[in-house]
């Protein structure tokens, strides 16, 4: 019998010793009693960190929609799967049981093969929180064709590039989507990226809102009436375990974003695992995630990993703050929510209202609550334990990351002692290591340095979609043998981890992964701008904020400041999205240059974050003489 549902740290122990003695071994296991397979693997492993190359199960065929699906009608055809719950709370929730998804599913699967998608051809997705989301994601899954889900707050360019970075042939949108008392013009966006994209042929488009739009001919449909008239079978794709799955863009700290490939089989089995003993799912629960499906907590812990263990999982279209901050824990009354997972900076903006809204409601159907997505402080932690929690839920603070596709480091709750700000001890299966300055890995405990991970786990991205160089470059080669995190970590005094959060030039603003070069690239283009440097800076909601040093070209010349700043914010806006955005722009005479010319952004970050006293030996600088005129007018 192989460990699928921990209980206990005694058991936790042993079974961490036994995936990290015989992985190969323990993950057969696991594999072969709780998946549906059309064929099993050859060979369960095989792996060079240096070249590198990672496959898990090779040889095996399945369908991920018949383990998310299939598999699950015969004794949960009319259990809830997804359970939508509207933007607007006037509205009914719609639950859909396993059975609807189904038919759900292969009607949409049927519609993309009608519009000419095949196996292995790209499908963007751009569309809201609705139900459509998934259901096109777990279509596309059913006919093999691989979706690159695109977050609905992006820009018409940063979908275009997207879209024509992994060659999509088709985008699936809605008319529009309502975000509180707001709503966007979702078609519009497209429209606008479109005319940058040769290659779409087709646009599936949802009817959401409502509204006027403009569909061209022979290219935009509305999804609707094709879905009217589809069969409801659909025979699934079967897959080869390395097939790829999905592609999801993370940014990265230099240029393009990085389209994440995740492969079928791997991604299934520790994306399934992960769920059922990170959030210790039960068969009756109703588990919430409060992310977005276009990030990887909403691929892995909304989709996929509720979807393979036959639970019931929530999707939330709306905003934490409408009608007022009480909507989350309305939700969690009204559908008697067992585990609760969100991120940090919606704890922090929810701890901002006090209590008066928490206490207005029910919770005490609440049974693990989780975050995700960056550090978590202590005084939100508590307050999440006191006053959601009250101090009777254990909080999983999970590590994790697009290109990891599962939960990492957390506690496995009523079994792992959870202690604040700690992601505490590795999940079943993943070797971690701190690395020093040097290269050379950190043993023992209370130390600090460079987070890696030792051996590969199932769910590891395969490669970056068409650039294996790029992804060899940024997680394989700064230490031998290993995969690099770009997060600082320490160890505590028992083996607990910490993460102290990126040591590249990534900066997390509202739990969102913003690259600092592509938002340098867009203020670029502004016609007065010169140069220019974004460092993040500790912000008491989103975690960090974007602090930027902007040179104009001509710099004696007077200019309306303000003005400049806001075309500055709205030229980030249209290239990348308003998640984006910089709180803070300070126009200076230079920017601190090593005598190669490079900035130094580690001295802009100190004077950002009134570290000043930190700054170290600024003499060795080319220009030694801007770090004092940039202190003095620091906004
Ligand atoms: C950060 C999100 C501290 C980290 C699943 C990581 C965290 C990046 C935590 C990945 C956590 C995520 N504590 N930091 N519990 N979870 N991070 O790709 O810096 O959107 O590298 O994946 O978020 O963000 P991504």
């Amino acid at each position: 019998m192989s460990n699928y549902h921990i209980k206990q740290f005694e058991e936790y122990f042993q079974v961490y010793k036994k995936s990290i003695n015989q992985p190969e071994q323990f993950w057969e296991e696991i594999a072969e009693e709780h998946f549906y397979w059309r064929k099993k693997w050859d060979k369960v492993l095989s792996w060079d960190f240096r070249k590198p190359e990672v496959k898990w199960f090779e040889g095996a065929q399945l369908n991920i929609t018949e383990n998310c699906l299939d598999r699950h009608l015969r004794t949960r055809g009319e259990k809830t799967a997804i359970l939508f719950e509207p933007n607007n709370p006037e509205e009914k929730a719609e639950h859909i049981s396993y059975k609807q998804l189904h038919e759900r599913v292969c009607k949409f699967a049927n519609v993309l093969k009608e519009k000419g998608i095949n196996k292995g051809d790209r499908v963007c997705i751009y569309l809201p929180m609705i139900p459509e989301l998934a259901v096109s994601v777990l279509a596309c899954a059913r006919i093999g064709a691989i979706h690159s889900v695109v977050f609905a707050g992006f820009s018409s360019t940063a979908l275009s590039t997207r879209i024509n970075d992994c060659d999509a042939k088709m985008v699936i949108t809605s008319d529009g989507s309502y975000r509180g008392a707001k709503t966007l013009d979702l078609k519009g966006i497209v429209d606008e990226a479109l005319e940058n994209c040769d290659g779409v042929a087709s646009v599936l488009v949802a009817k959401r809102i409502n509204s006027e739009v403009f569909m061209k001919a022979g290219r935009d449909y509305w999804l609707q009436p094709l879905l009217d008239e589809a069969y409801q079978d659909c025979n699934a794709e079967i897959m080869n375990a390395e097939d790829p799955l999905f592609i999801l863009y993370t940014s990265g700290s230099t240029g393009m974003p990085k389209g994440m490939m995740h492969t079928t089989a791997g991604y299934m089995v520790y994306t399934a695992y992960t769920f059922k003993n990170v959030f210790d799912y039960r068969e009756d629960d109703v588990y919430w995630c409060t992310a977005d499906i276009g990030w990887i907590t909403g691929h892995s812990y909304i989709v996929y990993g509720p979807l393979a263990n036959g639970a019931t999982t929530v999707m939330f279209e709306g905003v934490p703050s409408y009608p007022d901050f009480g909507r989350f824990w309305e939700i969690v009354e009204k559908h008697k929510i067992t585990q609760f997972y969100t991120a940090p900076t919606a704890i922090r903006a929810l701890a901002k209202q006090g209590t008066e809204f928490v206490d207005t409601y029910d919770l005490s159907s609440l049974k693990v609550l989780g975050t995700v997505g960056e550090p978590i402080n202590e005084e939100a932690w508590h307050w999440y334990n006191d006053n959601v929690g009250k101090k009777k839920s254990p909080i999983v603070d999970t590590w994790w990351q697009t290109e990891t596709g599962g939960i990492m480091i957390t506690p496995i709750p009523f079994s792992t002692p959870t202690k604040p700000t700690y992601a505490t001890l590795p999940f079943i299966g993943i070797q971690p290591a701190l690395m020093d300055d040097d290269g050379q890995e950190i043993k023992g405990n209370q130390v600090d340095g460079r987070l890696c991970i030792k051996f590969p786990w199932p769910s590891i991205a395969r490669t970056i979609w068409g650039n294996h160089q790029r992804y060899k470059d940024t997680y394989f080669s700064a230490f031998d043998n290993m995969y690099f995190t770009g997060d600082g970590a320490l160890r505590d005094e028992v083996g607990y981890y910490r993460i102290t959060g990126r040591v590249d030039d990534v900066i997390i603003v509202s739990g969102h992964n913003l690259g600092t070069a592509p938002i340098e690239d867009a203020i670029n283009e502004h016609q007065a701008v010169a140069e220019s440097a974004i460092v993040g800076f500790p912000h008491d909601v989103k975690g960090n904020a974007m602090y930027g040093y902007i040179t104009l070209k001509d710099a004696g010349e007077t200019r309306d400041h303000d003005n400049v700043r806001k075309e500055i914010n709205q030229l980030i806006t249209d290239r990348i999205g308003p998640i984006a955005k910089l709180d803070k722009i300070q126009f200076t005479d230079g920017l601190p240059k090593t005598r190669s010319g490079k900035i130094m952004r580690r001295i802009l970050r100190k004077i950002a974050c009134n570290e000043t006293d930190q700054l170290g030996d600024t003499s060795t600088l080319l220009n030694p003489e801007v770090v004092q005129s940039i202190i003095d007018h620091k906004l």
